[in-house]
Formats: structure tokens, sequence, C-alpha cells
């Protein structure tokens, strides 16, 4: 007999080209089986077939397998290091940074960005990329309001200059949302835009199996300008970075060779 999962995988690449088989599998298994007993279904595949009858069920199906959780300046030492020690070298001679936030969920990444690079630009003249594969998450992106728990990290200055409370809830300034230019986009199957000076891309590749981590380096790499900067997540330091041109500037920061 055909092993359900499989299935399952192959009908969600078919109708929503998203391939959960480029995602560790247990981890991915786990999640998406608990939401399946919690809705009632015994296989995957009478699973797949419900989704495809209820877009409720689906949304909740790409929520569960997307991990959206974010916030501003998660992990504050580094976005210190991009500010003070990465930066003001990739911007030598630069008027302008071309400047992507890949996976960015809902927003907190690429609006963080946004802030940081303004102590070194006009906000004018700041533009990033942001892109993620869940519609839903760029959506709320797009609306920019968030809880207070997103913003313990924002720094003080920072919060006062671009930040409104209403209710119990922060709106962003119009001026920051200019900045972030949000599209669809997924890492395992979608082109990748280049020359860039600076990808930010975090806390996504510990979800992917080794083989497509590879591959996204490797993309990544190509996407840099030489002397460009890939900024990664916590725990996902790269084992051997000259394999993708890459060489480490700072724990968690790779600098493209020329
Ligand atoms: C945990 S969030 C990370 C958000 C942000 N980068 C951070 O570190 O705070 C992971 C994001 O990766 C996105 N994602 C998962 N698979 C993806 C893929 N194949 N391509 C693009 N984005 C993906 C999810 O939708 C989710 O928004």
């Amino acid at each position: 007999m055909r092993d359900d999962y499989i299935d399952f995988i192959e009908r969600i690449k078919k109708r929503t080209g998203i391939d959960l088989s480029l995602y560790k599998e247990k981890q991915m298994k786990r999640r998406l089986t608990t939401l399946r007993d919690k809705r009632g279904f015994k296989t995957f595949v009478e699973y797949f077939e419900a989704m495809m009858r209820d877009e409720q069920l689906y949304y909740e199906f790409l929520d569960r397998m997307t991990i959206n959780v974010s916030e501003f300046y998660r992990n504050f030492n580094r976005w210190e290091t991009l500010r003070t020690q990465i930066l003001p070298s990739i911007k030598e001679g630069n008027d302008k940074l071309k400047v992507w936030s890949a996976a960015c969920s809902t927003g907190e990444e690429p609006y963080t960005i946004a802030m940081i690079l303004s102590d070194y630009f006009p906000l004018k003249d700041i533009t990033v990329h942001a892109t993620d594969i869940d519609d839903q998450a760029l959506n709320r992106a797009q609306e920019a309001i968030y809880p207070e728990r997103s913003l313990k990290e924002v720094p003080e200055d920072k919060k006062a200059k671009f930040f409104t409370k209403r209710g119990d809830h922060y709106v962003l300034s119009d001026d920051v949302k200019r900045c972030v230019k949000f599209s669809k986009h997924n890492l395992l199957a979608d082109q990748y835009k280049s020359t860039y000076d600076l990808i930010v891309c975090r806390n996504v590749l510990i979800y992917f199996t080794e083989e497509a981590k590879r591959q996204v380096y490797q993309l990544f790499s190509q996407s840099l300008v030489p002397g460009g900067v890939l900024f990664v997540g916590s725990t996902e330091q790269i084992f051997d970075p000259q394999q993708f041109n890459l060489s480490v500037a700072r724990t968690f920061f790779y600098e493209k060779q020329a």
C-alpha cells in the first residue's frame, strides 16, 4: 500500500507548488498529524480532500506548516552587529543598498532592517524587498499593526519615532512601511533575483532538509554581489561556507567572495 503521507505530499505539491518533501519529515509530519487528528481525519488523503473543499481547512494547514513566529529586533545583539560592524563596510561607496528579507513572515524583520538602515540613509532612499510563501502573513505584514510583545526589543528612540499606540496594539508609521516592498516567493521553487548587497534569511532554513538547505545557500550566494552579506538565524550557521563561495564575516554573517 502506498504511504499515505507521501501521497499527501504529492497531492499538495501538484495543487499548491509547495514541496513538503524538502522540509524535515519528522517535524513536519508530527505537526500535521496533530492538526489532522484534531480535525477528525483518519488519513492524510482524506484530510487533503477535505482541504480542497474547505478553504478554512487549507488555510489552517498552511498556517501550521509555515510557522510565522517573528518579532522586531529578534536576537537584538545580532542586529547591533549588523548595524555597527557589517553595514558600515557594505554601505561604503553606496548611496542605496539592495536588500532582501527572505521568509519575512508578518513583516517584523524587514521593518527592523528599514529602521536600522535609517541610521545611515534617509528613509526615502531605503527599499527592502521582503518575501514569504504565505499570503496571509504577507497581508498582515502590510497592515503593520502589532501587539506589544512583538516590540519588546525595539529601542525606545525607534519606538517613539516610528510607532503609534492604538488600544493595546502598535501601528507602524507610513514612512517605514513605504520602505518595504512585499511579494510572494517560495525559496524552494521560485527564481531568485540578483545583485543584492544584503540578504537576511533567518529561522526558516532550520525546517528544510540538508539538501534543500544547500540548494538555497547556493542560490543566495549567486544572488549577492561580491562583498555582499548573508545574515542567517541563530541555529543556521553554515558548516562549510567556502563551498558556496562565502566566508565568515562575523558569527551568523557570511560575505560573498569575489
Ligand atoms: C519562523 S518564520 C521566520 C520569520 C523571520 N525571518 C524571523 O526570523 O523572525 C518562518 C517563515 O518562513 C516562511 N516559509 C516557510 N517555507 C518557506 C518557503 N519555502 N519559501 C519562503 N518562505 C517560507 C513561513 O511562511 C514563515 O513566515
